[in-house]
This record gives structure tokens, sequence and C-alpha cells, in this order.
């Protein structure tokens, strides 16, 4: 259909960061606004998709049209991502902690003679690498970002491959750029056999862009 070319395709998005805790008032998290992630699931219900976006601890509005489900930690997250599949098209928008503390205390940490606490770190699953290999619920298009400071492009290419994907959408996040939290983004689209640099841009310009792009490799699939 004209005008709506995600029609009737079920499109999953996740957004924004995510929250490991480190006793009952503190947690570790970083920078992302969740504009990138909710301006795609925006775009793809505007272009007519069922869209389910799974969000980290955001201020922005929950998008119209839209289902959103709110979590909190990355484990949280992959929860809500696996309850919403199936789904046709699955963009990776969020910035997951790739950490958590590895034993969250159940008091709050005092300070003390004892002098800072030290804190220790375990992985967390990575929701998009376990998408992108879930056999028969895999989506049909995987689609990761990269937040890179250095090397953006070789390094989304090894993420890629890494993760399983279909496409990667590179970003460069070193201070200075306004990727984390900003209005715009410039974004490189990294596949495995080729790489396209798209100009500077808004983030819901980029969103309609990808969405575009999305629907047209998806009708060739
Ligand atoms: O939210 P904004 O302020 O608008 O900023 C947008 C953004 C910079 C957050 C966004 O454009 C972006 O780059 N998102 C991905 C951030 C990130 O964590 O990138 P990464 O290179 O660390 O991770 C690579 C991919 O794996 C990402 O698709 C990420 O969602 C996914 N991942 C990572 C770790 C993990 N445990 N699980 C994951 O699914």
């Amino acid at each position: 259909a004209v005008g709506h070319p995600l029609k009737g395709k079920r499109v999953l998005v996740t957004s924004g960061p995510t929250r490991e805790p480190i006793d009952p008032v503190r947690y570790i998290s970083n920078h992302s606004s969740g504009k990138q992630g909710h301006a795609i699931a925006k775009a793809a219900a505007e272009a007519g998709a069922e869209v389910t976006l799974v969000t980290g601890p955001v201020s922005l509005a929950d998008p119209v049209g839209v289902t959103v489900v709110h979590v909190e930690s990355a484990r949280d997250m992959l929860a809500a991502v696996e309850a919403a599949l199936p789904a046709d098209i699955a963009v990776f928008a969020a910035a997951v902690a790739d950490w958590r503390v590895a034993s969250v205390a159940d008091n709050k940490l005092k300070k003390g003679a004892g002098g800072p606490p030290s804190l220790a770190f375990v992985e967390n699953p990575d929701i998009l690498a376990t998408i992108a290999k879930h056999g028969s619920k895999r989506p049909q298009l995987v689609v990761g970002f990269a937040a890179e400071t250095e090397a953006v492009v070789d390094n989304a290419r090894a993420k890629l491959a890494r993760k399983g994907c279909d496409l990667i959408v590179a970003n460069d996040v070193a201070p200075g750029t306004g990727t984390f939290g900003g209005d715009a983004n410039t974004v490189h689209l990294v596949t495995p056999d080729s790489v396209e640099t798209w100009d500077r841009q808004s983030k819901d310009g980029v969103a309609r862009a990808l969405v575009t792009r999305l629907a047209e490799m998806i009708a060739k699939a």
C-alpha cells in the first residue's frame, strides 16, 4: 500500500538506556535519551506496522499508536523482547548496559570506616545476539545499532558478524558529537558487503529513511 509500506508487518523496537541496580537507591546507566529508538517506533507505526516498543527509563512520551513496554534492567528488557515475539522486523536501538553489579545489596550501602565499596560486575545477556540467533522465532530482519567512539565502520562490521544481524546502523558517540541525547545523528548503514553513509540529519529523518529502507528490504526478501 502506497504510504503504508509496512502494513500487516509486526515491528519490535528497543530504545533508551537500561538501569542496573547497585542497591535499593543507586544504579549504573548511560546517557541514552530514547530519542532515536522512539523515532523509529513512531516512523514504523506511521508506515502502517503494528509496533511494540520496549524501552528503558526515558523522559519521552509514549509514541501514539504504539504498544509500549517499560522496563529497567537488561534482563527485564530481554524478557519483554522475548514476550513481544513473533515480529517480522526487530530494531535494537537501546543502549543496553553490558554489565550489571554481581550482587545487588539488599539495603542502602553506608559510608563507613571500611572506605568506598568495590563493585564486581557480571556480563548481561546480549539481547540483539540472542534474538538474531533465535532459530524459528528469529524475525526476518534483525537490525542492530553500533555506538562507537573510534573506528566506527570497522567496529560496526565486526559487531554485525559477531551478533548475527542483517544490518547495523553505526553512529559515532564520541564526546562532542551530541549523538547521545541530541536531536541529530550521522549514521552509516553497514551490511556484510556494503557501507552507506547518510548525511547528518534529525533523528526523525534517520528513522523515516531507515523505515523506508527496511520496507524495501522486506519486500524483496
Ligand atoms: O537514545 P538517544 O539519546 O537518541 O541515542 C541514540 C543511541 C546513541 C543510543 C543509538 O543511536 C544507539 O547507537 N544505540 C545502540 C547503543 C549501544 O548500546 O550500542 P552497542 O554498540 O553497545 O551495542 C550494539 C548493539 O547490541 C545495539 O543494537 C544494542 O542495542 C545491542 N545490545 C548491546 C548489549 C546488550 N547487552 N544487548 C544488546 O541488545
